[in-house]
């Protein structure tokens, strides 16, 4: 029996079509290798949305092309995803021979076997295909036939037309292109049925979900008519989402957090800069006092709601102006977490031909600073935490210590405490008893709540 292995780069989005494409070698009779050493097919799922993810995957193939070339010379090996729409046949040679874009993830496994068996050599595939978004819906199970974890990721939709000045994305994913409510509830709830208890809805900017597709109904966008059809769901209890626009956070969408239970108390927000001549340089559509009262309005309507964020230091033209007002953004909006980017020039886009490039030492000091901030102020969000009763989905064993176990609040931050097997999947009150910068440490007295 062959065996595949992918490793896969950069966002959620990423993993979930690699889950897809492991699921199509399962079905086609291949086991899922432990290692790359061992695999016949070896598959890096790919990043472009900065140089440095490119970089790590081109580096991780150099080596293994080099070590396969020794050990098992006819192992096939393969470029997926972003960088693979983005640079194409460029990737083709050094022992690579297949190279897939981002709407031919479904063909990867008809693809590999051609060039397994001999029928072709090589194959560069990063056409546009209709239909595609709607091929990433089959999830790997266990030898058993359930789902394998308590969580899974679900695609909504696939591209992006918002056309951030900094973003690689649009080239790479293409245009907007949304899956339908019924194919999506139906996944869901055959999910649940395996034993999933948590989803997570994944898009490139999922508040465009069915526009132009789907008429809005009572106020209400495709987006927030998916969340309540996934709401519907029997047995389902947390559903997530990433990645929204601000953009998409209309009064539907703040009133969703109230309405909804099952939808998580958390919400990650992009907000990329705190300044409003920046902002508009990156075309982001929304000026900090629109993004400060929506993060107001997300507060007002789910107390306690944790909000995320992902922040660029550096971007062209920035002034240290500007980025004090980040900085000052970072403290009024109070994020749990934040992600603070470097500002890396990708090819093709608008920012990367602008006059006022910075110096790369200017760019990561500010982003040092930047990290000091929000480092600082998510391990006082963690902190706050000990002493309360959190709700959390226990997820599995810890990844960091097997004997216990881990799961998350609804606000998305890890829980590790002392339990039993029986109590994966399930939902626990447990006081929280101590906090590092990055996980809270569950009291084992524990309620059930389902
Ligand atoms: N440079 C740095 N960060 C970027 N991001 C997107 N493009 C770039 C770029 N060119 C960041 C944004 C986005 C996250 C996924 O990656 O913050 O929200």
């Amino acid at each position: 029996m062959p065996s595949v292995f992918i490793k896969t780069y950069g966002c959620q989005m990423n993993e979930r079509d690699s889950e897809a494409v492991a699921a199509q070698f399962v079905a086609r009779g291949y086991s899922l290798a432990a290692s790359e050493a061992t695999a016949d097919v070896v598959l890096l799922n790919t990043c472009s949305v900065r140089d440095f993810a490119e970089q790590k995957a081109l580096g991780k193939m150099a080596n293994i092309a080099a070590a396969m070339r020794r050990t098992r010379p006819g192992a096939v090996l393969g470029f997926l995803g972003c960088m693979a729409q983005s640079r194409g046949e460029e990737l083709l040679g050094k022992g690579v021979r297949l190279v897939l874009g981002t709407q031919k993830f479904h063909r990867a496994a008809e693809y590999a076997d051609a060039l397994l068996q001999g029928r072709q050599s090589a194959v560069c595939d990063t056409g546009a295909e209709a239909g595609s978004e709607a091929q990433i819906r089959d999830h790997v199970l266990g030898t058993d036939g359930t789902a394998p974890a308590v969580t899974a990721y679900v695609s909504i939709m696939q591209g992006c037309n918002q056309h951030c000045t900094f973003c690689i994305v649009p080239q790479t994913r293409g245009e907007e292109r949304s899956r339908a409510i019924e194919d999506i509830v139906a996944e869901v709830r055959d999910l649940v049925a395996k034993g999933v208890r948590e989803v997570t809805l994944l898009g490139q900017i999922v508040t465009s979900y069915g526009r132009r597709m789907i008429p809005t109904r009572d106020g209400k966008s495709p987006f927030v008519q998916l969340l309540e059809a996934v709401h519907e769901v029997e047995g389902l209890q947390r559903i997530r989402f990433t990645a929204p626009h601000p953009k998409g956070y209309g009064d539907d969408l703040v009133d969703a957090y109230g309405r909804l239970t099952k939808l998580c108390p958390h919400a990650h927000l992009p907000v990329q800069s705190g300044s409003n001549r920046v902002l508009k340089l990156m075309h982001r559509g929304y000026t900090r006092e629109r993004y400060l009262e929506i993060v107001g309005k997300l507060r007002a309507a789910r107390p306690g709601i944790g909000i995320g964020t992902d922040i660029i230091a550096g971007f062209p033209g920035e002034s240290e102006e500007d980025f004090q007002q980040t900085l000052a953004l970072v403290r009024e909006a109070d994020f749990d977490h934040a992600f603070a980017f470097k500002y890396s020039p990708r090819r093709n886009t608008p920012a990367a031909v602008m006059a006022e490039q910075l110096p790369q030492e200017v760019i990561e000091e500010r982003h040092a600073r930047l990290l000091a901030l929000v480092n600082e102020r998510s391990a006082a969000k963690f902190r706050a935490l000990v002493g309360r009763l959190e709700e959390v989905l226990v997820e599995g064993p810890s990844r960091k210590n097997p004997a216990r176990l881990e799961g998350r609040t609804g606000c998305n931050k890890i829980v590790v405490f002392e339990g039993s097997p029986r109590h994966i999947g399930q939902l626990l009150r447990l006081r929280i008893v101590r906090a590092s910068a990055v996980t809270l440490y569950g009291d084992p007295a524990i309620v059930n709540l389902d």
